[in-house]
Formats: structure tokens, sequence, C-alpha cells
């Protein structure tokens, strides 16, 4: 059993392997889950989305919520379960207008202003997030004991630009304009959004959720000066409060298109992981994993190919990563970025039983 100096204070072992690779504890397997595992490429998940058209009010169901949440899992037996919710819901439930069109995506009522941060609502998190702990309970309930249950909150730069932008941006430009003028109300809501992720993520654990993933997905778009500013500095923020109420729960930080800035940023974040996504360079992977375990990160566009071709990528991305430079196991094994929505099952299941294999 081999421990590293990633550690928590005192980690426990709990016979979960993903949670365990996540406190320094060796298994024999490559732990693995996916990002976006529950969604649009399962047969199961298209037919409950038949039933419920509201993808909000999907995500506050608890029973079709936990069961969606489960499907990956009963077919394909990863080790991680990751709750079945959006970034999104956070403004949803702050009070900010977001719809889900189909074919569109988000589309959210802008807040570009001090005034407009008036229709925001510390008050309405207790009751706004409870049908989501809800799902994490009754997902547990459903869940082998080797299995993790990962909880997640998007990072508060992505958050925010879908707040501001209204939608997926091609050039930030609203967001950006704000921040380089260093707008106090970029500042205001930035306050607004590490108090309602705090709150958020703290339900998520009370509720059973053993592990963190807070996914920045657009934080490769800053320069160092700004990346530090606007995306490590409120992130920092988030995470040592987080740190200060559960130092036991292990956080993965999923900074997409920007682990080479976070590198060289000088700041080293309290987290225990770090994801990779598919273009991250694999002396900076290595680099990186002498800090932390890091988990990632073959492109989702492979798996809709062929066996062949998934498996000899799969394998060259696992085998400079398996171990690390002192031979501990500070690797977990995923995506970098989520399952595409016309990824073949029989691909899917083909990468699961190799990860199975190796
Ligand atoms: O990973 C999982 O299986 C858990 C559930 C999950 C979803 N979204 C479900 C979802 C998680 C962790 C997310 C995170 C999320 N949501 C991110 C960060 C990760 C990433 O992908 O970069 C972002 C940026 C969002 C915002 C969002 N949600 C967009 C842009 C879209 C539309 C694009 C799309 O794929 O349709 C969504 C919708 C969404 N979130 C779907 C799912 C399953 C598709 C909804 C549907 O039509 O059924």
């Amino acid at each position: 059993m081999e421990k590293t100096e990633v550690l928590l204070k005192n980690p426990v072992r709990h016979n979960r392997p993903l949670l365990d690779c996540l406190n320094g504890f060796a298994g024999d397997k490559i732990p693995f889950w996916f990002m976006r595992q529950a969604g649009r490429y399962l047969p199961e998940y298209r037919a409950i989305r038949q039933k419920e058209k509201n993808f909000i009010q999907l995500c506050l169901n608890p029973d079709l919520a936990s069961e969606i949440t489960l499907q990956p899992i009963r077919r394909f037996d990863m080790d991680g379960a990751i709750l079945f919710s959006d970034i999104l819901i956070v403004p949803h439930v702050l009070g900010q207008r977001v719809d889900f069109i189909e074919s569109l995506g988000p589309r959210l009522e802008p807040i570009r202003s001090l005034q407009d941060l008036q229709r925001l609502n510390l008050d309405r998190l207790a009751d706004g997030f409870n049908p989501i702990y809800q799902t994490v309970k009754q997902t547990c309930e459903g869940l082998a004991n080797s299995k993790t249950m990962i909880g997640f909150c998007g990072g508060i730069w992505t958050v925010a630009s879908y707040m501001i932008e209204g939608q997926s941006s091609k050039n930030y430009e609203t967001i950006k304009r704000l921040c380089y003028l260093d707008s106090p109300f970029i500042t205001a809501l930035f306050t607004i959004l590490i108090e309602a992720s705090y709150h958020y993520l703290c339900g998520q654990i009370k509720a059973g959720c053993q592990v963190i993933q807070i996914f920045e997905s657009w934080a490769g778009q800053m320069d160092d000066h700004n990346f530090k500013n606007y995306i490590l500095k409120p992130t920092e923020i988030l995470i040592n409060r987080l740190k200060s109420s559960h130092p036991e729960i292990p956080i993965i930080w999923f900074p997409k298109n920007a682990s080479e800035s976070y590198l060289h940023s000088g700041l080293k974040l309290n987290i225990q992981a770090i994801g990779l996504d598919s273009t991250v360079n694999q002396a900076t992977s290595r680099q990186l994993q002498k800090d932390y375990v890091v988990q990632g990160y073959l492109d989702p566009i492979y798996l809709l190919i062929d066996a062949k071709t998934i498996e000899s990528a799969t394998r060259r991305i696992i085998e400079p990563l398996r171990l690390d430079s002192k031979n501990n196991s500070r690797y977990i094994f995923n995506l970098g970025h989520g399952i595409l929505p016309n990824s073949p099952v029989e691909n899917v299941e083909f990468l699961v039983n190799l990860l199975k294999k190796l």
C-alpha cells in the first residue's frame, strides 16, 4: 500500500478504488469514469428524456435524476457515479432565467450590471437545491459499496461566463471586457457565485458525495494575468472554504485547455487531482503528476471511430501515466471532455472492457 504526498491529513482506505486512488492508496486496477457518462448516447437516457422534456425539471426530479445517474453504472460498472445535474442549476436556483433549447443549448437572460444582480437571491439556495441533495441520497442508496459518488459544480469563471453572455460564447467579449476593466460588478457576481457554489457543494457532501469535481470548462480563454485574477483566485477562495469545512473530501479540478497556464502560474490550489483535457502535452501531464493525481484524457472523438483505434489511443495515454516517477499509482482514466451524444454504445463498452483488463 503506497501513500503519496498529495494526501489528505489522515486518509482512510475505503475500498472504493476511485476514492482510494485520490487519497493516495494504490489499487491493482486503474480507476475510471467518464465525463457525461449519463446522457444522450444511452437509449435508456433518451427514453427518460422523452418523458421529461424540460431539462431543468429533469435535473430537479430526484427519482428520474438518480435513475439517470445509475444508468451508466448498471451498464458499464464504472468506479464513480457523477450526480446527474448541470452547472447551470446554480444560476437557475439563484433566480436567473435558464432554458435549455433542443439543438441550441443553454439560453440565459443575461446579467450584466450591479442592478441586474438584484434578480439573484441567495435566500433561495436552501430550498432550491433540496431536490438535488435528494437525488444524491437516492443515488447513494442504489450504489454498491465499491463505488464513489462524485458531486460537482462549475468553476466560478465558467458559470459567470454563461450568466453574462447568456449562452455558450464564441469569444467571451462581454465578460472579458468587464474583467479587463476591473468592473465592481464582476467582483460582486463572483462573491455571490462563490457563496452559492460553496453551499451547494456542502449540501452535496452532506447528502453523500465523497469526491467533488469543479468543471472549469472555459479556463483556456485568458492570458496569464487574467487567468490568475479571474480564474485561479476565485477558485482558490472556493476550494479553501470547502477544505476548511470538509478537509476529508478530495477535490478534482478540471481546468479545460489551461493545465499549462496553471503549471506556470506559480499558484498551487489545495486540490488532490487535476482533470486533463485532450490537448494536454504528455510532459505537462507527467509534471503535474508530481503534485497531483492526474485524470484524463482520451479525446472523446475516438469513441466515434472503432475498437482498434480506441485501443491504441487508450494504451498510448495510459502507458506514461499509470505509475508516476516514484512508481505510485496516481492516475484515474477519463476522457478529455464529455462523451458525445453520437458515440456508439458498443464503442463505450469496448473501452470499458479494455480498461478492466489493463
Ligand atoms: O457528466 C455527467 O454525466 C453528469 C451530468 C452533467 C451534465 N452537464 C448533464 C447534461 C455535468 C457534470 C454537466 C456539466 C456541464 N454543463 C458543463 C461542464 C462540463 C463540460 O461539458 O464542459 C457545462 C459547460 C454545462 C453546460 C451545458 N449543459 C451545455 C453547454 C449543455 C448543452 C450542450 C449539450 O450537450 O446539449 C448542457 C446540457 C446537458 N447537460 C445535457 C446533459 C446530459 C444534454 C441535455 C439533453 O438534451 O438531454
